[in-house]
C-alpha cells in the first residue's frame, strides 16, 4: 500500500507555481485552490498532504521530518545548511545572491568592509573564501537602506529583477551564486517512502522538461 506524502510548500507566489507543477505532475489537491486561511490540505486518493509554511521554514519542517519533502530556495539551503537531500532543481524562483553598493562606491582593501545582510552564513563564507575581513551587520529586511544611510558599505542580498537596487540607486558589484527553487527530502523519509518520493520526483522532473519544450 502506498504511504501518504507530507509536502511543505513555501507560502506565496513561488508556492503557487510549485503547487501548479505538482498538480500537473498528477499530485493535485483541489481544496488548495479554494482560498481562505486554511494551511493544510489533503487528497486521500492521491495520498498527498500539502501544507503552506513560511519559505524560510520549509527546510526546518523537512529536516525534522514533519514534512517528507518540500521546496526551498537554494539561498535558504546555503544559509542554514539543513541535513536534507536535495533531489531536483525546479528551475523556478530564479534569482541570484549578490553584493551591491552605491554607484560611487570604491572598495578600500585596507579597511574592514561593513556588509549588511539577512544571509550571514553565505556572506561570511563568500568573503572568507576571498580572504577579506568583514564586519557583518545582520538585518531582517529592507537591506537596501543600509548603504544609503551609511550603516554599511555594501549589502549582500537577493537580486531578482534588479528593480529594488535601481530604485534605490544601488548596483551589483559582484555575483555570489545563482539561486533557484529545489525539491528537498527528509533523509529517513527518503528511505521509508522511497517509492513514493522517487515517483513524485520523476513526475515533477518530467513536468519541468515538458515546460522547456
Ligand atoms: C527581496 C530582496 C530584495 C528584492 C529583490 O526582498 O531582499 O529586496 O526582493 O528583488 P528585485 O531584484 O526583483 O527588486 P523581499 O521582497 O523578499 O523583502 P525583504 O528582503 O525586504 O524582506
Amino acid at each position: 500500500m502506498d504511504k501518504f506524502l507530507n509536502v511543505a510548500l513555501p507560502k506565496g507566489r513561488l508556492g503557487e507555481k510549485v503547487y501548479s507543477m505538482f498538480e500537473n505532475a498528477g499530485y493535485d489537491c483541489p481544496a488548495i485552490r479554494e482560498g481562505g486561511r486554511k494551511l493544510i490540505f489533503e487528497n486521500k486518493e492521491k495520498k498527498v498532504r500539502y501544507f503552506w509554511v513560511k519559505p524560510s521554514d520549509v527546510a526546518i519542517y523537512v529536516e525534522r521530518g514533519a514534512a517528507d519533502i518540500g521546496v526551498a530556495g537554494k539561498d535558504i539551503l546555503l544559509e542554514y545548511e539543513p541535513d536534507v537531500y536535495e533531489l531536483l532543481d525546479l528551475d523556478i524562483g530564479k534569482c541570484r545572491m549578490a553584493i551591491a553598493a552605491k554607484k560611487d562606491f570604491r572598495d578600500d582593501p585596507g579597511r574592514t568592509l561593513r556588509v549588511a545582510t539577512k544571509f550571514t552564513n553565505i556572506t561570511q563564507n563568500y568573503y572568507a573564501g576571498k580572504g577579506r575581513d568583514i564586519d557583518i551587520i545582520h538585518l531582517n529586511g529592507s537591506i537596501e537602506i543600509a548603504p544609503i544611510l551609511g550603516l554599511s558599505d555594501v549589502i549582500s542580498d537577493i537580486v531578482e529583477t534588479g528593480t529594488t537596487l535601481k530604485e534605490n540607486d544601488l548596483e551589483v558589484v559582484e555575483t555570489i551564486v545563482p539561486i533557484s527553487a529545489r525539491l528537498i527530502a527528509n533523509r529517513a523519509s527518503y528511505k521509508f517512502k522511497y517509492k513514493e518520493i522517487t515517483s513524485l520526483t520523476a513526475a515533477v522532473a518530467d513536468q519541468k522538461e515538458q515546460k522547456k519544450v
